[in-house]
């Protein structure tokens, strides 16, 4: 592994085989004595790098291939190709030592014994992982701080609220301080205030423990707050691997000026193209009687914003001006739209 790197993987591949299913009843019984197979490339040849200490969001849309591809970095999947190294180990030959290295939350299901006080998960969850007396008091008070655990550690598990129950799983899987936290969708379902309490304890994690840590999402909100890198991943391939500010440069090229204006009519009948000495298509115009607003819409790689403001500033009377970049949600929806 090259220096720093905490995460290597290589032409990692999964392919899924099952029994070919056919429609109805009669097709139940088909299927059980045909031979017929349907095969389903989940992943796709994809390789990357993580360094000791990133936050990565590994994003696409549903059934990409983001699970199957965390399945193998934990060791729960065995590639059908390719190599992973997760701190120098590989998942599937060593799950034993993988599992010190690693920390998992699968938003979707709790790791969590669904019928004991939590109290009684992390007392089991300590044996398991062999944590001393005093790692474990040191452990529990700084993750009953970021995560409030103690207001519900007595109650069992299958009691706990879905934003409580995100908040012991999340806990648990740092109970040992490992090294890397895979993280499957750790926000889905959550209030705003559980999702923002979440976010915040990921961020003190990493930046104190310098955890590695890989983030599965549908929420771009998440992705904006905690990554300074994103993988996309699309049918199984990877389509994008890079930083957040560079995907919006390279993607997020639109912008939109929205000015408040004296006269919504005469802004929108302004002849701007000759103004500024560009095609009419060059931008789109939208007036809006209701709020005396006009937008203007164009692609900054033609058309400059100053430019277009100092042009409408000149020839009518702006009261107030917002700009607005591409959002990140658009520009993602975008890509998984193109790719599709
Ligand atoms: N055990 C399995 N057997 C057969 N096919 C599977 C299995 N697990 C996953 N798949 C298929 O592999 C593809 C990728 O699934 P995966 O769970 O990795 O997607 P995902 O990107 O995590 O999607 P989501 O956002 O919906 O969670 C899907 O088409 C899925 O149906
Ligand atoms: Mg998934």
């Amino acid at each position: 592994m090259s220096e720093n790197s905490m995460i290597e993987v290589r032409h990692i591949c999964k392919e899924f085989v099952s029994a070919k299913k056919y429609p109805g009843l009669k097709g139940a019984f088909k299927g059980l004595i045909s031979r017929e197979k349907t095969h389903k490339l989940a992943v796709d040849d994809i390789s990357f790098t993580i360094k000791e200490g990133e936050i990565v969001g590994y994003i696409g849309s549903n059934g990409a291939g983001k699970s199957t591809t965390i399945k193998m970095m934990t060791g729960i999947l065995t590639p059908t190709k390719g190599t992973c190294l997760v701190n120098g180990i590989d998942p599937c030959r060593n799950r034993k030592k993988n599992a010190q290295n690693i920390g998992v939350v699968f938003g979707q299901r709790t790791q969590l014994w669904w019928d004991l006080p939590l109290s009684e998960s992390f007392t089991i969850l300590k044996e398991i992982y062999n944590v001393s007396d005093k790692d474990y008091e040191e452990r529990m008070e700084f993750l009953n701080r970021v995560l409030g655990l103690e207001e519900f550690f007595a109650q069992p598990v299958r009691n706990l609220s879905l934003g409580q129950r995100m908040r012991a799983d999340l806990g648990a899987a740092l109970l040992h301080n490992p090294p890397v936290l895979y993280l499957d969708e750790p926000t889905i379902g959550l209030d705003l205030v559980v999702k923002d309490n979440i976010r915040a304890a990921i961020k003190e994690i990493n930046e104190k423990y310098h955890t590695t840590v890989i983030l599965t999402t549908h929420d771009i909100e998440d992705i904006e707050e905690l990554c300074s890198r994103i993988l996309i991943i699309d049918q199984g391939k990877l389509i994008y691997d890079g930083s957040l500010t560079d995907l919006k440069e390279r993607y997020g090229t639109r912008r939109k000026v929205v000015m408040e204006v004296q006269d919504t009519e005469q802004a929108k009948r302004l002849p701007l193209n000759e103004y500024l000495g560009v095609a009419k298509d060059a931008y789109e115009t939208q007036a809006d009687q209701d709020s005396s607003t006009i937008t203007i819409s164009f692609d900054k790689n033609h058309l400059q914003v100053s430019d277009v403001i100092e042009q409408m500033m000149r020839h009518t009377q702006v009261k107030d001006i917002k700009i607005f970049e591409t959002e990140l949600a658009e520009i993602v929806k975008a890509i998984y739209k193109h790719s599709a």
